[in-house]
């Protein structure tokens, strides 16, 4: 059947029936926010490029997490910013790094926020580099060996969850096996599996202070023209053993969530990774967008695709947001 007798229209009459036939919705639980944390005390360094965004002590990262719990956010991600760097990034395994220290204070206070680790070393490294450097080269199976200890270490603190971002080969099976050889059976990895090596990174890497100081990160991040690619890397960590797959960034790799969730039976999560949380604000604040609006439309736009995770600097803006509306 079709016009006149079918009208499409007649289920958009008015925001009843609307919400009454509309297909995906956003939850505070499916948002993870991203968390920087620096050494010092009573720090909160605003990143520029992140406007709302900021490098936090300690002290300031628990009232912040306080915050967040508050207004319902259940789960966040923590990117540590080191007082040292050295060549090797041996300061990401270190039992009273930053990571490590923060994530026990967070579990002393408010212990019912999910913590989730980003674990690479290019946090560490005075290179940049996400591995260790021999002959001009990320070594790939020394810099697994270092994940997988900076793993054992973050669960050690009381991690909840870890995520492996640095693209390396077997890194995957290399920490599960050293995870549960030190009795975290029960420590999940959400693995980046298919991340890019994507120029939206661009903001991150001011807040995290990680730029790579030489060369760029395509021989290991993915080349955003192949999807089957993406698959393959998929698919080789859930034979790995990741329990989470994330796709990174979100927005233009919408396909590729798409074809993982179609393509398999793991719980998806996505990335909406800093330059494109940036591109909003940056628009916003020139008032050519309607900033909320756009943010609702992005986040969902995301879980359409596929995503049962979003991970979003506007997770805290959204879920204030929606308190507010109810
Ligand atoms: C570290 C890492 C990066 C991001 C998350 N983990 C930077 C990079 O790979 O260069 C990017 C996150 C963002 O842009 O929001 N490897």
């Amino acid at each position: 059947m079709s016009f006149p007798q079918t009208r499409m229209r007649r289920l958009r009459k008015n925001s009843i029936i609307r919400n009454l036939v509309n297909e995906t919705k956003i939850d505070i639980s499916d948002l993870v926010m991203p968390l920087f944390v620096c050494t010092g005390k009573n720090i909160k360094n605003p990143i520029p490029s992140m406007p709302g965004n900021y490098q936090l002590s300690i002290d300031n990262l628990i009232s912040e997490i306080q915050e967040l719990h508050h207004i319902g956010i259940q789960a966040i991600l923590l990117f540590g910013i080191p007082e040292y760097k050295d060549e090797d990034g041996s300061v990401a395994c270190d039992e009273n790094g930053i990571v490590q220290r923060a994530i026990k204070e967070i579990k002393a206070s408010v212990p019912n926020i999910w913590v989730i680790a980003d674990i690479c070393n290019c946090e560490y490294t005075s290179h940049g580099h996400c591995g260790i450097i021999e002959n001009n080269e990320v070594e790939n199976d020394k810099t697994i060996e270092q994940l997988a200890k900076q793993s054992v270490s973050i669960a050690k603190a009381g991690a909840d969850m870890v995520a492996p971002s640095d693209m390396m080969d077997g890194r995957i099976q290399k920490i599960r096996k050293e995870l549960d050889a030190a009795e975290f059976q029960n420590v999940p990895i959400m693995s980046y599996s298919a991340k890019f090596a994507s120029s939206f990174y661009g903001p991150f890497r001011d807040a995290a202070e990680c730029s790579p100081q030489f060369g760029d990160r395509k021989t290991y991040q993915m080349n955003p023209a192949n999807s089957r690619e993406a698959l393959r890397e998929v698919m080789l960590d859930i034979e790995e053993g990741a329990d989470i797959i994330m796709i990174k960034p979100a927005l233009s790799y919408l396909d590729i969530i798409y074809k993982v969730k179609e393509q398999t039976n793991m719980p998806v999560a996505a990335y909406n990774v800093s330059g494109e949380f940036s591109m909003v604000k940056a628009a916003g604040e020139k008032e050519w967008i309607n900033e909320m609006n756009v943010i609702h439309e992005i986040l969902l736009s995301i879980k359409r695709a596929g995503a049962d995770i979003i991970i979003t600097y506007h997770a805290k803006e959204m879920a204030q947001a929606m308190q507010n509306n109810t």
